[in-house]
C-alpha cells in the first residue's frame, strides 16, 4: 500500500516585478494552484521547460520561500507556516540539492566542515571524533574518499562536488530529498553517473525522491512518476511509462516529439510548438496551452481545462477539454508555421534521443 509522505494542495506564489516610482508592480504567478501527492519510496519527477515554475515550487515544497497561498502536509503535519523546532525538523527531514554544487558550497570550508555541519545541527550529542566517523561514512556512500574530507570544494570536478551536495543533504538523515536540476550543470558523461548514485542511495536508504528537470530523457529511467508543468501548472501527470507511452496532453506530446529521432535517415517531428512560451505575468486565459497548442478550438480561449482522469490508467491525468478525441486521432494538425522546431525551441527542450523510444506517435511519413 501507498503512503503518502508530502502532499501540496492549490500551492500558488506570486511574485511583484516591475514596480519603480512611475509603475505599479505587475503580478508574476510563478505557480498557480499546483495539487501533487509523492509518495513514500518513489521518485517524482518535474518536467518544464524553463522558467514554467519548477524552481519556485521545489522551493515552496522545502519551505525555502512560502506560498502565497495553498497547503503543504508532510506525514500527516501541516507544514507551510512551520517555524522554530517544527521547521529545524523539516529541515532534517527534507533536504535540497541544488542545480549548481558549487555556488551551494562556501569555498572556504573543508569538504569535511561542509558534511560535518548539518551534523552539528541535527546530531548535535556526537563528539568531535564520531563526527569525523559519520563524515567518513557519508562520504563513502556517495563515492568519496575520508581523505577528501581536508580539501576544498575547488580541488573537484563538477560530478565530484555535486557528490559532496549529496553527502552534505545526507549528512541530516532526510527522509525526501527535492533535487532542482541536480545533474544540468554537469557534462552529460557525468549525468547518469550521479543520477545513478541517487537511485542507488534511495533504494539503499529508502529515501523518496523529487527530482526536477527539463530534460525527459535524464528522468526517464529513474523516476516512477512524472508530473509536467506549463506556465505555472501542472497539465499531466502519471507513472512515467505511461507517460512516455501514451502522453495524452498535447504539451506532453510536443515535448516527448520536440526529441529529434533519426528514423531511416531522416528526423522526424510529430508536433512543433511555435512560438514562445507566453509571459506568467499576463498568462493567456482559458487554456493557458492554447497559444501554442496545434489542437486549440474556440473554447479553449475561455474555459481553464481541469486535471482529470485519461483513459489509460488510474492515476494518469491530463488537463485538456480534448484528451479523448485526440488520442484517437491519427495525427495531429500542422500547426501554424509548419512542423520545424526553431533553434530556439529546440535548445530551449534540451530533450534527447532515447526518451521518445516507445512512445507512440504516428511517423511523420504515414500521415
Ligand atoms: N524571486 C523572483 N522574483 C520575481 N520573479 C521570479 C522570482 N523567482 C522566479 N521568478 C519568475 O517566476 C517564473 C518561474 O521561475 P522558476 O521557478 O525559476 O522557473 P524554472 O525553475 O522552471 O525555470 C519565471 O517567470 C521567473 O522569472
Ligand atoms: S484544452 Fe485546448 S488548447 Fe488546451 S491543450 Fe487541450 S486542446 Fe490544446
Ligand atoms: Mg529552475
Amino acid at each position: 500500500m501507498t503512503e503518502t509522505i508530502l502532499e501540496a494542495v492549490k500551492l500558488t506564489r506570486d511574485f511583484n516585478v516591475g514596480g519603480s516610482l512611475f509603475a505599479k508592480p505587475k503580478t508574476l504567478r510563478a505557480v498557480a494552484d499546483v495539487s501533487l501527492s509523492v509518495q513514500k519510496g518513489e521518485t517524482l519527477a518535474i518536467v518544464g521547460e524553463s522558467g514554467c515554475g519548477k524552481s519556485t515550487l521545489a522551493r515552496m515544497l522545502m519551505r525555502l520561500i512560502s506560498p502565497t497561498s495553498g497547503h503543504m502536509i508532510f506525514e500527516g503535519r501541516q507544514i507551510e507556516q512551520a517555524k522554530g523546532r517544527a521547521l529545524t525538523e523539516l529541515r532534517r527531514d527534507m533536504q535540497f540539492i541544488f542545480q549548481d554544487p558549487f555556488s551551494s558550497l562556501n569555498p572556504r570550508m573543508t569538504v569535511g566542515r561542509l558534511v560535518g555541519e548539518p551534523l552539528e545541527t541535527h546530531e548535535p550529542g556526537l563528539s568531535a571524533k564520531q563526527r569525523r566517523v559519520k563524515v567518513s561514512e557519508l562520504l563513502a556512500q556517495v563515492g568519496l574518499r575520508p581523505e577528501h574530507a581536508d580539501r576544498y570544494p575547488h580541488e573537484f570536478s563538477g560530478g565530484q562536488r555535486q557528490r559532496i551536495g549529496i553527502a552534505r543533504a545526507l549528512a541530516s538523515g532526510p527522509k525526501l530529498i527535492i533535487g532542482d536540476e541536480p545533474v544540468s550543470a554537469l557534462d552529460v558523461s557525468v549525468q547518469a553517473q550521479v543520477m545513478n548514485l541517487l537511485s542507488d542511495l534511495r533504494d539503499k536508504l529508502g529515501l523518496t525522491l523529487v527530482l526536477i528537470a527539463h530534460d525527459l530523457a535524464v528522468i526517464r529511467h529513474m523516476s516512477d512518476r512524472v508530473a509536467v508543468m506549463y506556465l505555472g501548472a501542472i497539465v499531466e501527470e502519471g507513472p512515467t511509462d505511461v507517460i512516455f507511452a501514451e502522453p495524452r496532453h498535447p504539451y506532453t506530446r510536443a515535448l516527448l516529439s520536440a526529441i529529434p529521432v533519426a528514423e531511416h535517415g531522416r528526423t522526424r517531428h510529430q508536433i512543433a510548438l511555435t512560438g514562445e512560451m507566453p509571459s506568467p505575468i499576463d498568462p493567456p486565459t482559458g487554456c493557458r496551452f492554447h497559444t501554442r497548442c496545434p489542437f486549440a478550438r474556440a473554447e479553449c480561449r475561455s474555459d481553464v481545462p481541469v486535471l482529470r482522469e485519461t483513459d489509460t490508467e488510474p492515476g494518469h491525468r491530463a488537463a485538456c477539454h480534448f484528451i479523448e478525441e485526440i488520442a484517437a486521432e491519427a495525427a495531429p494538425p500542422a500547426p501554424e508555421g509548419g512542423m520545424g522546431l526553431t533553434d530556439a525551441a529546440r535548445a530551449r527542450f534540451a530533450l534527447y534521443g532515447d526518451a521518445i523510444a516507445g512512445v507512440k506517435i504516428r511517423p511523420r511519413s504515414e500521415t
